[in-house]
């Protein structure tokens, strides 16, 4: 009876919480469920009782919370209490394009649509929270998790995780953005100490996790392996209380990464709710389970404490419809239109890098016969690597799709190079240290195939052994002598475009000089290599961009030029402070090899009459685009803010609008682009609020951060 007057109240509490004024009834129920709760059973709600899952209270009709990891899909189930898979066979799921991909495409509705079919997905897996997005900031080319994150820009960011949040939690799972916040390496993370400054962390690194949950409203976050400040970030007081719930006012759970809790008292205080993933068989030992029950009954911690971490579950659990399931959505997984969904972010995240003597698109008229060349075009990418994969039923290879999309065409097919990884801890499958001499007979056979078809294609790249959580990468050298092998079938076949297929940059700079064609892909999910054949064969024009700088040489990105990557033994310091990314490009004046925003097509696009103009607090910046070309096409244009004369010091631009437009050949379109004033705010340290200088912006607008192709400027009261 008692659990029915439960799912009574808190049924009423659902369509109550549409109604802002009605949150009190909402407090009342949820504080009656928490007061009927023993000490205990309030405490195991609060850590793992599983890998993935936390205690319910079955008595009054709350179930135990589970999780499930993305980003790259919804992950294959793992035992309850081991890491080895549970052997399900209906655990298979969609792979959906990691990070690198999402942003390249610069596209919000897709990163809305996104959200939603990976939501639907876990829905389906009965999860109630998706460990995702990783939104991490982009420090280093090196970063072993770049190919899960988005970019190295704030705004960009920003913009992407709000749609993809909303989407996911319209499925009623809770999203759990990871990992907050300021873990921006692999190396030593789970003891390193960051110390950046104040402006940089609200200007760089806190503008993601803040739409989130201030613009996404998001559900839930997850607490980031590392130290920042002398605190690890599971028991960080100035990040989870006064930022993450005083000032943005969230109100979901903070969830720790796993194996990311050190203590019971300062995790309780300073605001954990949840522990996950401790090293530790028995869930009784864990620092949230009998050790703060202790701490409670010992005085160390208030009960009330407890009670709030409590409340900020049930709450969540309420607004996903976990108590109350009757108006709970099911999700579906494998669906046909989540495949469409993976390959129409796949097709617009392709990079088109370089395109001489019109060798792309190819004239598939014209074709006989390709070179097929390269571990790439038949290796799978949903797994591998340390960190979660998906166990997927489709995933297309660029050989698969060339295969079945021109039946006609003869493929010859060569490996090429050989994934060869040399001898190291047999028991690890990630981060083995690579080797990098050719294999002369893959060579030979490579150069073979090239000669006697009309056109090779090399698909190069890396893979998620490559770049993997846990490690950073060691250089920009692109492991397996690839190099080597392009040279060889570029000398015995001019018409020789590469793709590459990574997550991350790479120096990609003999290659660029080599071969006419160069296009990048990423880890691209269930449908990659189909996007890949419709970019090369011009069924789909390019218009991905990138979401982060490619520097000629490490030494010009700026953690490495201020020698502040990954830092250790024990301190990390952000030493190019507010300057990462292309910010530092510009304002140092270093010429990056390809920059950040930068992406060509088979078309072109002029830009003319640029203006801008301020009122009502927004500057609305508009121009004509027109399509100069005769094929039909998407740009991304980008609008950039300067100001030369400041009190304090500012990147050259920084990115704060951009907008994907579609023009049919030769069409025209005016573009407006709106940028609210309070976007032009630099965080003030002295008031600790942020600031909007009066005086004169520069405005420039462009295909890329180094492709400006008008400017004007507006001027601030
Ligand atoms: C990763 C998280 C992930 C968790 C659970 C950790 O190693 O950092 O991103 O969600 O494992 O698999």
């Amino acid at each position: 009876m008692r659990r029915y007057l439960y799912f009574l109240a808190i049924g009423l509490m659902f369509s109550c919480l549409q109604n802002e004024s009605n949150k009190a009834v909402v407090a009342t129920d949820i504080d009656q469920l928490v007061s009927d709760m023993t000490l205990e059973e309030k405490v195991h709600m609060l850590h793992g009782s599983g890998k993935f899952t936390s205690a319910g209270v079955e008595r009054l009709g709350v179930p135990a919370l589970t999780s499930t990891d993305g980003p790259l899909g919804v992950r294959e189930e793992i035992q309850n209490d081991s890491w080895a898979a549970a052997g399900w066979d209906n655990d298979f799921a969609t792979f959906f394009p990691a990070g690198g991909g999402l942003s390249a495409t610069w596209n919000l509705e897709l990163a809305e649509k996104y959200g939603v079919a990976i939501g639907e997905e876990a829905r389906a897996r009965n999860k109630h929270v998706l460990l995702a997005p990783a939104v991490n900031l982009i420090r280093s080319p090196l970063g072993g998790r770049n190919f899960e994150y988005f970019t190295e820009d704030p705004f960009l960011n920003k913009q992407l995780v709000v749609p993809y949040v909303v989407g996911m939690q319209e499925q009623d799972v809770a999203s759990c953005v990871k990992h907050y916040a300021i873990n921006n390496q692999e190396t030593l993370r789970g003891s390193i100490d960051v110390l950046a400054d104040e402006r940089t962390i609200r200007e760089m690194y806190l503008p993601v996790f803040k739409a989130a949950v201030k613009d996404g409203g998001a559900y839930s976050v997850m607490s980031a392996y590392n130290q920042f400040r002398g605190a690890y970030l599971s028991e960080n007081d100035y990040m989870l209380n006064t930022i993450l719930r005083d000032e943005w006012g969230f109100d979901g759970f903070v969830m720790s990464d796993w194996g990311a809790v050190h203590s019971t008292v300062e995790s309780a205080k300073y605001g954990l709710d949840i522990e996950m993933g401790t090293e530790i068989d028995d869930y009784s030992k864990w620092y949230f389970s009998d050790a703060l029950i202790e701490a409670v009954k010992n005085g160390e911690v208030e009960e009330s404490v407890v009670d709030e971490k409590v409340k900020n579950i049930l709450r969540v659990m309420v607004k996903i419809n976990a108590l109350d399931t009757t108006n709970r959505k099911s999700g579906s997984i494998n669906t046909p239109e989540h495949l469409q969904v993976a390959y129409d972010v796949a097709k617009e995240s392709i990079v088109l890098l370089k395109n001489e003597n019109d060798i792309l698109p190819l004239q598939s008229a014209e074709i006989k016969s390709i070179a097929v060349i390269g571990d790439n075009a038949k290796r799978k990418h949903a797994n591998q690597g340390f960190g979660a994969g998906v166990k997927t039923k489709t995933e297309v290879t660029p050989y698969d799709a060339l295969a079945s999309k021109y039946p006609n065409v003869t493929l010859n097919y060569a490996h090429g190079y050989a994934e060869n990884y040399l001898p190291n801890d047999l028991n690890r499958n990630w981060g083995q240290p690579i080797d990098y001499t050719a294999d002369p007979e893959l060579v030979k056979e490579a150069v073979e195939a090239a000669k006697k078809s009309d056109v090779a294609i090399v698909f190069a790249g890396s893979n998620r052994l490559v770049e993997t959580e846990a490690e950073d990468r060691k250089g920009l050298t692109l492991p397996f002598a690839q190099v080597e092998l392009i040279k060889a079938v570029k000398a015995a076949n001019p018409k020789t475009v590469v793709v590459m297929i990574a997550g991350a940059p790479y120096d990609v700079s003999e290659i660029d000089a080599e071969v006419d064609g160069l296009v990048w892909s990423w880890f691209n999910g269930s449908r990659a290599g189909d996007a890949i054949a419709d970019v090369l064969f011009g069924e789909v024009n390019p218009s991905g961009k990138l979401p982060v700088t490619f520097p000629k040489q490490l030494e010009d990105s700026p953690a490495h030029a201020t020698n502040s990557f990954p830092g250790g033994p024990d301190v990390v310091t952000y030493e190019e402070g507010i300057l990462v990314g292309y910010r530092w490009f510009d304002t140092k004046n270093v010429e990056p090899f390809y920059p950040f925003g930068y992406g060509l097509s088979y078309t072109s696009f002029g830009y003319e009459g640029i203006q801008a103009e301020v009122a009502d607090g927004l500057v609305t910046v508009s121009f004509t685009l027109t399509n100069t070309g005769s094929t039909d096409g998407k740009e991304t244009v980008q609008v950039y803010f300067g100001k030369s004369e400041s009190a304090v010091d500012r990147a050259a631009k920084e990115l704060k609008g951009f907008t994907k437009v579609a023009l049919k050949a030769g069409e025209s379109k005016t573009v407006t682009v709106e940028v609210p004033v309070s976007e032009l705010a630099y965080y003030d340290v002295e008031s600790s609020d942020w600031q909007v200088e009066s005086g004169t912006y520069q405005i420039l607008v462009g295909a890329s951060s180094r492709d400006i192709r008008g400017e004007t400027s507006v001027s601030i009261d």
